[in-house]
């Protein structure tokens, strides 16, 4: 039987992705051979209800030098950090000697406002491109996997936290039992843990089945998350839904007995109850619509083809890595993907080998439809090229169901 990485407990798979390459090894064309590929599959546990994936990919496969996901590339994402920041600045980080870390602080977009404002600050991210960019803009960063041992060390040449912060990083480590000792390590007696994330009750309702891939090891309730602090000593006091990403809970966790939780825990969780979110009936029947979601998303593309049409795909993003190697899409079906990421572009798509090109390219001549892979960015990306539809192009989205607008 299949054990939760977190608590041991025994794990019933609900469904199986089948065989899926690295989310974000975009490959040179020339460079195919030897492809890492994997396993996908999720499973939800009985002990703790925490949803995970059965296969872990090593952590340096994914995390690297050439880790090629900026977080700056989207306004939205920046505004939301920037107000981030400002919140924390004017809450937690108040006091005489305030001191903030940032797990998986990437380019440094939350980070750039502390750093701004004079408040002592660190970034810890293992991958070497991006933590470079944060560097260059005066961002202190430690490149390096948080964990136990980093802690640590942070601990010794830093001294303790007031606020330790996360944004979709948490659910990318597998060893979360050695980021909670860590945590428990460095913040200070009445410091706070935050960290927000893709929630499952978002990917449940909508279906967005793509936000699972190697990358996305968790997929977080508040249930599961208050179970595993609770072993570390810590509380959840506090959530916050929001829509960014296609849907995140924010936690706060603070150590046991320091701060009062907010009646918003309760009321998640109890909404977490209702909705069946712990039960594997209701996970059993998001796999059946995502099997459906598959079956229609390959007939309309297969359908636009015999009629001639052109399909392009708007935005290479880790998550379409699922939806494109679980449909088996390949150059045939969609003919590029446009992404502003310099590091995407000329080269092509994880497993389905779709070359990836600048965002001109979508222009020079529209196609007849554009496959929004980077649907948790419609918002922007609908706004900024509003002169598709006016030539007469149409969206494909694919969650909740595969429809065109
Ligand atoms: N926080 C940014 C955001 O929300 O846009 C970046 C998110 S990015 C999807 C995930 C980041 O987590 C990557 O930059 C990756 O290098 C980093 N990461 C992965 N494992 C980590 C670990 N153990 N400790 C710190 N960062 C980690
Ligand atoms: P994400 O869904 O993980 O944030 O990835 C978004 C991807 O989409 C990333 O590669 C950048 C790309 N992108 C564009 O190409 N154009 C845009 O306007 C936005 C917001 C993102
Ligand atoms: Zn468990």
């Amino acid at each position: 039987m299949p054990e939760c990485r977190t608590c041991g407990g025994a794990l019933t798979e609900v469904y199986d992705f089948g065989r899926q390459p690295l989310s974000d090894a975009f490959l040179e064309p020339d460079k195919l051979e030897g492809e890492f590929f994997y396993r996908l599959t999720v499973g939800m546990c009985g002990a703790c209800t925490m949803v995970q994936l059965m296969e872990e990919v090593p952590r340096d496969k994914m995390f690297h030098e050439d880790y090629p996901y900026y977080s700056s590339g989207s306004e939205v994402m920046r505004k939301h950090f920037e107000h981030t920041a400002r919140a924390f600045l004017d809450t937690e980080l108040t006091g005489p000697d305030p001191f903030i870390v940032e797990i998986g602080s990437n380019d440094g977009v939350m980070l750039k406002a502390i750093a701004d404002a004079g408040v002592k600050h660190l970034g810890v991210d293992p991958s070497g491109a991006v933590t470079e960019r944060a560097r260059s803009k005066g961002i202190r960063t430690r490149t390096a996997f948080f964990e136990e041992s980093e802690a640590l060390a942070v601990v010794a040449a830093e001294g303790n936290a007031d606020v330790i912060f996360a944004a979709n990083t948490i659910c990318h480590i597998p060893y979360l039992d050695s980021i909670f000792r860590g945590v428990a390590a460095l913040l200070k007696p009445n410091g706070i843990f935050v960290f927000e994330d893709p929630y499952l009750g978002d990917i449940v309702e909508r279906a967005s089945f793509d936000q699972i891939y190697d990358e996305h090891f968790y997929l977080f309730t508040a249930r599961a998350v208050r179970n595993m602090a609770r072993r570390f000593g810590l509380e959840l006091v506090d959530v916050e839904h929001f829509g960014v990403h296609g849907g995140e809970v924010r936690y706060t966790i603070a150590r046991q007995g320091a701060r009062e939780p907010k009646p918003a825990v309760e009321e998640l969780l109890a909404e977490e109850d209702a909705r069946g979110l712990a039960q594997l009936s209701t996970l059993e029947e998001f796999g059946m619509r995502v099997t459906a979601i598959k079956d229609d998303l390959v007939t309309l593309l297969t359908k636009l083809r015999y009629e001639g049409k052109r399909v392009v795909a708007y935005g290479a993003t880790a998550k379409s890595a699922t939806v494109a190697n679980l449909c088996g899409l390949g150059p045939d079906l969609v003919e590029f993907v446009c992404d502003i990421t310099p590091q995407k572009q000329n080269r092509v798509t994880p497993g389905s080998h779709i070359p990836v090109r600048g965002p001109e390219a979508f222009r020079d001549p529209y196609p007849d439809y554009a496959l929004l892979f980077a649907w948790n960015h419609a918002d922007e990306i609908l706004a900024k090229e509003q002169e598709f539809r006016r030539n007469g192009g149409k969206w494909i989205l694919y969650v909740p169901d595969v429809h065109t607008v």
